[in-house]
């Protein structure tokens, strides 16, 4: 009598533990923390192939829950970030090229970078545009023109601050700040756009978008 009571009594507690179990498995399963912390992982191990590990990690980690594991989106944030950093750096030079008393020099010299930026802002929302309209007849073509152009704003970017090398005596000293502020700027947008080709250089076309 008093075992099969402690018997029914241990089923009975195993009946109501087992749905328990179950849904503390479950939680664990779906819990958003664990799956986040899986798609920072994700992020991290992509942005291992970058040249600016650290810098790809944090800008792209914020967005882990949208980017999940997925390869394209991940190059879509990282051009985002590229094309938001490079607006960013568009506009601020811009503000410093509405300052007073600019010689002919420098106003040359800052609508030069300008013109670059904006070519770089080009290429960048052309690769947004492409990335996140891959299709599988064309997606090798497709990539090939974001390597491309994606590259080419990496060059722009760089040329922006070319004219900022030469130690001229003709630049006022205004503009001797004005070129730290900007090289400041653009070794930032130049990290991210690195590091956006860098992952989309990573992209398996066999892949299906
Ligand atoms: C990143 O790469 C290094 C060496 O290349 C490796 O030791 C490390 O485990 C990698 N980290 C991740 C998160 O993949
Ligand atoms: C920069 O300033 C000059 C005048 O100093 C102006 O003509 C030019 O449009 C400006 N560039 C931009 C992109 O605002
Ligand atoms: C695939 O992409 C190319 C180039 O963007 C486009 O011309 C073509 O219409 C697309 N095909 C499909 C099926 O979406
Ligand atoms: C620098 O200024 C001098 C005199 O104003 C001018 O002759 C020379 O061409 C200028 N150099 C450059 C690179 O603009
Ligand atoms: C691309 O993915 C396919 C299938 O998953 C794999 O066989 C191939 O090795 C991958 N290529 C690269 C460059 O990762």
């Amino acid at each position: 009598m008093e075992s099969a009571h402690t018997f029914a009594s241990q089923a009975l507690s195993l009946i109501l533990l087992i749905p328990f179990l179950l849904f503390i498995s479950n939680t664990q399963a779906v819990s958003p923390a664990s799956s986040t912390q899986t798609y920072k992982t994700y992020i991290k191990t992509a942005c291992n192939s970058t040249t600016f590990p650290q810098d790809c990690y944090t800008s792209l980690s914020p967005y882990a829950s949208k980017i999940k594991s997925n390869p394209q989106k991940l190059c879509i944030y990282a051009l985002s970030q590229a094309l938001r950093a490079t607006k960013t750096t568009f506009s601020t030079v811009r503000k410093l090229n509405k300052t007073k008393g600019l010689s002919h020099f420098d106003k040359d010299v800052i609508q030069d970078c300008l013109d670059n930026i904006n070519y770089a802002i080009d290429g960048l929302k052309d690769s947004l545009d492409t990335m996140n309209n891959l299709n599988e007849t064309d997606t090798e073509f497709q990539l090939g023109n974001v390597k491309t152009w994606v590259s080419a704003a990496i060059t722009d970017e760089d040329t922006c601050t070319d004219g900022f090398e030469d130690d001229d005596q003709n630049a006022s000293s205004s503009l001797k700040v004005m070129k730290q502020q900007i090289k400041k700027n653009i070794v930032v947008v130049a990290r991210s756009t690195s590091n956006a080709l860098a992952l989309v250089n990573h992209l398996n076309y066999t892949t299906n978008y």
